[in-house]
């Protein structure tokens, strides 16, 4: 459904995209995760045709963004990073202007319409003018109006930006609902994102693609080591010494300023929790809490990073 080539965007001698390649299949929901200024908008601009690329291809729903831009677009939907929204609109005729300049037939426009508020939850907001909308009701007019013409592609740049957890949990489980009928790439510099939505991810670094895997293999990869926060009501001063006695714990220490948390890094084949339960009830230290913690986008990359050098 997507085919990028040896795609180069230069903005004077800045290198934003650097030679990518990568392609997406029918159906999948694809997360380009990378930090500020990693080159995401700007793959995504060069993918909606609305910056060309200073080298290399890029097919979209089976047309050349260059050669058959017009063709390209008709088959995609689009939420740019600011939802080019009329403020001064009300949702409903906004919605029904997008689908007649997205050329959505006249007696269908309606029904379209209907479907889209329906899908991303505005029944409620539907009269009310868009500049008046919290950001959550705004970018989902944003989500509604990039898939009015139901595209084959829809390319949404970090879609959950600037809402709230419970908008954020609502917008996701949309894109997801998206799966299947179309396919979507979505840009994000949050893991949990990715994790949550996608089923593959696309880790963009300073222009280049520094992986390109299923969330399993990602997961795995992760997973060599395992990361566990304690919460001990009695943590003594031999604490630490005996969680690191445990087999496969590799380091122990102490989370600043939170009294009685610990960090444990385990082995990734070796659960371990088990074992520091029991610890902590024969040594009487009150676990509270345990739980895995999530790692960062920053030790992702890092272990990406050493593998690769490995
Ligand atoms: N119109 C432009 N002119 C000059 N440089 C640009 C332009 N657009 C982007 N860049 C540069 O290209 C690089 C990639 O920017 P891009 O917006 O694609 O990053 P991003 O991954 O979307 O980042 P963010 O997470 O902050 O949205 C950055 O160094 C940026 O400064
Ligand atoms: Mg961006």
């Amino acid at each position: 459904m997507i085919e990028v080539a040896g795609l180069t965007k230069a903005y004077g001698d800045r290198l934003a995209v650097d030679g990518i390649s990568f392609s997406v299949d029918k159906g999948e929901i694809v997360g380009f995760l990378g930090p500020n200024g990693a080159g995401k908008t700007t793959t995504m601009r060069v993918l909606t045709g609305y910056v060309s690329p200073t080298s290399g291809t890029a097919r979209v729903a089976g047309f050349d963004v260059q050669e058959a831009p017009i063709e390209m677009k008709r088959r995609i939907g689009y939420l740019p990073e600011h939802p080019p929204l009329y403020r001064e609109m009300i949702v409903r005729p906004f919605l029904r202007f997008v689908a007649s300049i997205r050329g959505v037939p006249r007696k269908e426009i309606d029904a379209r319409v209907d479907r889209a508020i329906e899908r991303c939850g505005l029944q409620q907001v539907a009269g009310r003018l868009i500049g008046n909308l919290s950001k959550g009701f705004q970018q989902r007019v944003g989500l509604a109006q990039a898939i009015l013409h139901e595209p084959d592609v829809l390319i949404l740049d970090e879609p959950t930006v600037g809402l709230d957890p419970s908008q954020i949990r609502e917008i996701r489980q949309l894109i997801k609902s998206f799966a299947g009928a179309h396919t979507v790439i979505l840009s994000t510099h949050i893991l949990a994102e990715v994790t949550m939505t996608c089923n593959r991810v696309l880790i963009i670094n300073e222009g280049r693609i520094a992986a390109d895997e299923t969330m399993e293999v990602l997961a795995a990869r992760g997973g060599r080591t395992r990361r566990i926060a304690l919460r001990l009501a009695r943590a003594a001063d031999g604490t630490e010494g005996q969680l690191r006695a445990i087999p496969g714990v590799l380091d122990v220490r102490r989370e600043d300023g939170q009294e009685g948390v610990f960090l444990v890094e385990a082995e990734g084949v070796r659960d371990v929790r088990e074992q520091i339960a029991e610890r902590a009830v024969s040594q009487g230290w009150g676990l509270l809490e345990m739980r895995a913690v999530t790692l960062s986008l920053e030790d992702i990359f890092i272990r990406i990073i050493q593998g690769e050098a490995a």
